[in-house]
């Protein structure tokens, strides 16, 4: 799928809104040939390539239909989340937007080596019982403090 990158994007500037669509397009037509997305993933602001905003809108019609088929939606704010925005805590703040996942790392270690995967319960409990890693790697917020009140 094309980066909505509205500075080094197929669609620039003014013409950046045609990302959200063709995007959509993209996904139901995963779902029409019997492949729906499991899941969409995405920086909520272009970190890598010098702090560019996704298209207003972007994200809700993407997240909106990556629902519609089934699939969890996912935030990448390893570099722009976690207070790195201004008045945004989150990038998927300024998008208007609840993820059901956020991937975050980077800023909330203040230099320590440590990542967070944040999400709802249901999520989580699935993933604890039926994921592909045992329990204590499981990185929510919850088992952290589950980890040091355990003094692992
Ligand atoms: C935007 C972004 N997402 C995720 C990651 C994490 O990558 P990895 O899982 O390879 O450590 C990075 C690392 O620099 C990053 O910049």
């Amino acid at each position: 799928m094309a980066a909505a990158n509205s500075y080094r994007g197929a669609y620039r500037g003014a013409e950046a809104s045609r990302h959200a669509p063709e995007a959509v397009a993209d996904i139901v037509a995963l779902a029409d040939a019997g492949a729906p997305v499991a899941g969409f993933i995405r920086e909520t602001v272009f970190g890598n390539t010098g702090g560019v905003l996704l298209p207003d809108g972007y994200l809700a019609q993407v997240y909106e239909t990556v629902r519609a088929h089934g699939g969890l939606t996912i935030a990448d704010e390893v570099q722009v989340g976690y207070g790195q925005l201004g008045d945004w805590f989150w990038g998927f703040q300024q998008q208007g937007v609840i993820p059901d996942i956020v991937a975050a790392a980077k800023s909330i270690g203040a230099g320590q080596p440590i990542g967070a995967v944040i999400t709802r319960r249901d999520i989580a409990d699935r993933y604890r019982t039926h994921g592909p890693l045992p329990p204590k790697r499981t990185f929510t917020l919850g088992n952290l403090v589950d980890m040091f009140l355990e003094g692992v």
